[in-house]
C-alpha cells in the first residue's frame, strides 16, 4: 500500500464523557469488533476509583495501566483505528485537553438517563474550539431514561451542537427493543442476553414496510414510524461535509454494556470520519501528505520504574512518515535527535516499529528533553500550536523540605512540569515557586513522586490565588502601571509569560475594570 493510501485508511480518534457513562466499555466493545481483545473484561479500566480519589497509591498503580491504553490500535474494515485515552477523572482533566489536540474526531458518551454532565460540556467544549468532528452515542438505553427528543433538545442546548440522529431507539428500559438505523436502513433488534454477539439486524429499505410491524409489533410500529417521520423534519439531512468541518454531529443510540448499537456506530464512524487533516503550525499549514517527517508531543508518560527515570514522550505523527533510527530536529532545543526503539500500540501490546505513518502515534523513550507541546521535524522550523494550558483551580507554594537536595528538587519540579502533570508559576517579586493544578489530587502525587523518583522532599504552603490570567495589553504606560500596582501577584509561567494570580473573582473584576487596555486571557493562548 502507498504512502497516501496508509494516511487515507487512518482513523484517529478519542472517546469523551463524564465519569460513568460508559467509555470504558464502549472502549473495550470496539476493541472486541476489531479484534484486538478476545473477550470484554480484557481492557483494564484506568479509572481512579470513587473510593480512592485520594489513595494516590492507586494512581501510581493505575499509570502502569494506563501507558498500556494510552493508544488502541486495532484494524477494522481496511482501515486503521486508533483510539486515544482520555482519563476521565477530572482531576486529570488538563491530559485529556491536550490528548485532544492529537485526535481527529471524537466520539461523545452520554447516559441517557443522566443526560449532558459537567465534565462532558468541558470536553465538547474544547472539541469545539477546535472544529473538531464529534459523533454522538447516547447510552444505556438498556435503563429507563430521558424522552429521546428531550435528551436531543438538551444536548443541543447545552453543548451547542447541531444534531443529526442517525439512529432511532424503539422504546427504553424494560421496554427497549432495539434502533432503527437510519444511516444503514436496517433494524437491529434488542435481546439483553446477546452481550457478546452482534444483534440481529434486518435490512429495511423502507421503515412503511408492513412487515416491520411483525418484528416490534404494530403499536411500536406505529410509533417508530411517526418519531422518525418527525425527527427527519425537525434535524438537518446528513451531511459528511458539514460533519468534517465539526458543524454537525451525528447521533447514535445504544447500550454499550449489551454490545448493542456499538457496530452501527463503528461501521458508520469508519466510512464518515475524517483521516489526518492538515494542522497550523506558527509558520504554514502542514499536510500530512508531505514527503516530510513532522509531529508534536501531546503527552509525556514517566515509566513506572522509579530506578529509571525513562519516559515515553507521546508524538502524534502530523506529516511525512517517521522512521527508526533517522535525525531529526528536536525544534525548541534546535538539537537533533536519533531514535533506535520507537514503539506503536496495537490494543494494548507495545511494539519497536521501523516506519509510522500520520495519524498514528509513536512513543519516543525520553530522558527528559520532550516537553508537552515540542515539535520534531525533518529539519524545519515548525511550532505546532494549539496546546493551551487553562488556569489551575488550585494554588499552592512549594518548598523545599530538605535543604540538602535542592538541585534534585528543582529538577524534579521541572521534568514534572514538562511532563503536564501541573503549572509552575513564579512569582516575580522573590522567586518563590507555585504549584497550580485542576485538582487536589496531584500534590499528593507530585510529593510523592518527588520522594521517590527524585530522592527530594517538598512541602506545601497556601496561596490564596481564585485564577490565573495570561495577561496581555496593547498600551506599554497601562501595563506598567498594572505591574506596579499588582506586583505581588505578578507570576511568570514557565514559558515566562505574564500571568496575573488574582486572588477573588471581586479582584479580577475590579482589575479589568480599572486596566481596560489589558486582556486577561483564562488560557495560555490566545
Ligand atoms: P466510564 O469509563 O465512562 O467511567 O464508564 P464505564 O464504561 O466504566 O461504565 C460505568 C458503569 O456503567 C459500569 O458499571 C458499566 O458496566 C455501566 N454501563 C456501561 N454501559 C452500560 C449500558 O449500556 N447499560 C447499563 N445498564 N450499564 C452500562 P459499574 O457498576 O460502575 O461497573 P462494573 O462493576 O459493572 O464494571
Amino acid at each position: 500500500m502507498g504512502f497516501k493510501e496508509e494516511i487515507a485508511r487512518r482513523r484517529t480518534f478519542g472517546i469523551i464523557s463524564h465519569p460513568d457513562a460508559g467509555k470504558t466499555t464502549l472502549t473495550e466493545k470496539l476493541l472486541l469488533f476489531g479484534g484486538a481483545i478476545q473477550e470484554a473484561g480484557a481492557v483494564k479500566s484506568n479509572k481512579i476509583k470513587k473510593t480512592a480519589t485520594s489513595d494516590f497509591m492507586e494512581i501510581e498503580k493505575q499509570r502502569g495501566i494506563s501507558v498500556a491504553t494510552s493508544v488502541m490500535g486495532f484494524e477494522y474494515g481496511g482501515k486503521k483505528i486508533n483510539i486515544l485515552d482520555t482519563p476521565g477523572h477530572q482531576d486529570f482533566a488538563e491530559d485529556t485537553y491536550r490528548t485532544l489536540t492529537a485526535v481527529d474526531s471524537a466520539i461523545v458518551v452520554i447516559d441517557v438517563a443522566k443526560g449532558v454532565e459537567a465534565q462532558t460540556e468541558k470536553l465538547v467544549e474544547v472539541c469545539r474550539m477546535r472544529q473538531t468532528p464529534m459523533i454522538v452515542f447516547i447510552n444505556k438505553l438498556d435503563r429507563e431514561g430521558k424522552d429521546a427528543f428531550d435528551l436531543l433538545d438538551e444536548v443541543e442546548q447545552k453543548l451547542g451542537l447541531n444534531l443529526c440522529p442517525l439512529s432511532w431507539p424503539i422504546g427504553m428500559g424494560q421496554r427497549f427493543q432495539g434502533v432503527y438505523n437510519m444511516y444503514g436502513k436496517n433494524l437491529q433488534l434488542f435481546s439483553a442476553n446477546s452481550k457478546q454477539k452482534i444483534a440481529e439486524s434486518i435490512e429495511f429499505d423502507n421503515i412503511e414496510d408492513a412487515s416491520l410491524d411483525q418484528h416490534i409489533g404494530e403499536e411500536s410500529a406505529a410509533t417508530l414510524r411517526e418519531e422518525v417521520e418527525l425527527a427527519s423534519g425537525v434535524y438537518p439531512e446528513f451531511s459528511q461535509e458539514d460533519y468534517i468541518k465539526g458543524d454537525l454531529c451525528p447521533v447514535f443510540f445504544g447500550s454499550a454494556l449489551n454490545n448493542f448499537g456499538v457496530k452501527e456506530l463503528l461501521d458508520c464512524f469508519v466510512d464518515i470520519a475524517p483521516n489526518p487533516q492538515p494542522k497550523a503550525a506558527e509558520e504554514r499549514v502542514v499536510n500530512p501528505m508531505e514527503d516530510k517527517f513532522s509531529g508534536f508531543v501531546f503527552k509525556i508518560h514517566a515509566n513506572i520504574d522509579p530506578n529509571h527515570r525513562s519516559r515515553i514522550a507521546f508524538v502524534k505523527v502530523v506529516s511525512g512518515l517517521f522512521e527508526r533510527n533517522t535525525n531529526y530536529k528536536h525544534v525548541r532545543l534546535g538539537k537533533s535527535f536519533k531514535f533506535s526503539s520507537p514503539t506503536t500500540f496495537m490494543a494494548s501490546k507495545k511494539e519497536i516499529v521501523d516506519k509510522v505513518y500520520p495519524g498514528d502515534i509513536v512513543g519516543l523513550p525520553d530522558t527528559g528533553n520532550f516537553r508537552i507541546g515540542d515539535t520534531i521535524t525533518g529539519g524545519e522550523d515548525l511550532h505546532y500550536t494549539g496546546i493551551p494550558s487553562f488556569s489551575p483551580e488550585h494554588f499552592r507554594f512549594i518548598n523545599n523540605a530538605d535543604p540538602m537536595k535542592a538541585k534534585q528538587l528543582n529538577k524534579g519540579i521541572d521534568q514534572l512540569m514538562d511532563e503536564g502533570v501541573a503549572q509552575l508559576f513564579t512569582l516575580i517579586q522573590n522567586g518563590r515557586k507555585i504549584i497550580g493544578t485542576v485538582g487536589a489530587l496531584q500534590y499528593e502525587v507530585i510529593q510523592y513522586r518527588l520522594e521517590h523518583e527524585y530522592n527530594a522532599k517538598c512541602s506545601y504552603e497556601n496561596f490564596p490565588a481564585y485564577k490565573a490570567c495570561w495577561i496581555e495589553s496593547s498600551d506599554e504606560g497601562q501595563l506598567e502601571e498594572f505591574k506596579r500596582l499588582k506586583q505581588r501577584y505578578l507570576a511568570e509561567d514557565k514559558f515566562g509569560k505574564l500571568v496575573f494570580l488574582a486572588d477573588s473573582q471581586f479582584g479580577l473584576q475590579m482589575a479589568q475594570e480599572k486596566f481596560d487596555k489589558i486582556k486577561f486571557h483564562m488560557k495560555s493562548e490566545f
